[in-house]
């Protein structure tokens, strides 16, 4: 299958059957979560996998009680930084010149732009801003489970204050953003499965400026 027909295939699964998604496609699913675009490539998120039933059940009445919480294979969770400090933006300024293996001055001023702008805004712009970096991962995500034919839902349905609690999040600068759970589709219970598609055509949704 082709990558669009494979974006065809996908769905917002409403139903999973509990099976589970081997590794290697976990993993695969996780590097193209590592390897999306981030403003300034400061990637301020994490992403926490759970594969622990206890903890599914927990979060889930914090999530409108969507099965797909606990009949998924592996939960993962979406949490972006609370803020940017200076130590956040100089760790990921000093990790590109550790890989690179060198200083660049141009890059090391636009480290200072950065440090002189970011920490002093206020929390919730800078946690605003980083959410959104969030997503770009999670949109990755979810397009390598469709590549690697797993089922994916992506929830913005639930509280992320409880998930922050259950989580510990708070305690590592983290707020939660997103959730998906990623399995394989229940067909027999998943009232979506088999309606079509609906998208904006591409006249409402493209315009080309020639
Ligand atoms: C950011 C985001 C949050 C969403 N939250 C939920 C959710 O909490 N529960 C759910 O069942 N679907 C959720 N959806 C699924 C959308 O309703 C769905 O993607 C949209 O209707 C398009 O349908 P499709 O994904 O099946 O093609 C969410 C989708 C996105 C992108």
């Amino acid at each position: 299958m082709e990558l669009i027909n494979k974006l065809n295939w996908r769905f917002a699964t409403k139903a999973m059957n509990g099976e589970k998604v081997p590794q290697e496609k976990v993993d695969k699913i996780l590097e193209a979560a590592r390897l999306a675009p981030t403003s300034s490539g400061l990637q301020p998120f994490e992403i926490f996998v759970i594969t622990n039933q206890e903890v599914k059940e927990q979060i889930k009445p914090h999530a409108w009680n969507q099965p797909q919480v606990t009949d998924c294979s592996h939960l993962l969770v979406f949490a972006a930084w609370d803020n940017y400090t200076e130590e956040r933006i100089n760790n990921m300024f000093d990790l590109t010149n550790e890989i690179r293996g060198f200083k660049n001055e141009g890059w090391e001023n636009y480290r200072q732009m950065l440090l002189s702008t970011y920490p002093q805004r206020s929390a919730e712009e800078n946690f605003t801003h980083a959410a959104k970096q969030a997503y770009i991962s999670f949109g990755a995500a979810i397009i390598a489970a469709a590549f690697e034919e797993v089922d994916s839902t992506p929830m913005e349905g639930f509280s992320p204050e409880a998930v922050d609690e259950i989580l510990n999040l708070k305690e590592k600068g983290l707020k939660s953003v997103l959730l998906l759970p990623i399995g394989y589709r229940e067909e027999s219970n998943d009232w979506l499965v088999n309606l079509a598609k609906v998208r904006k055509s591409k006249e409402d949704f493209i315009t080309e400026i020639k």
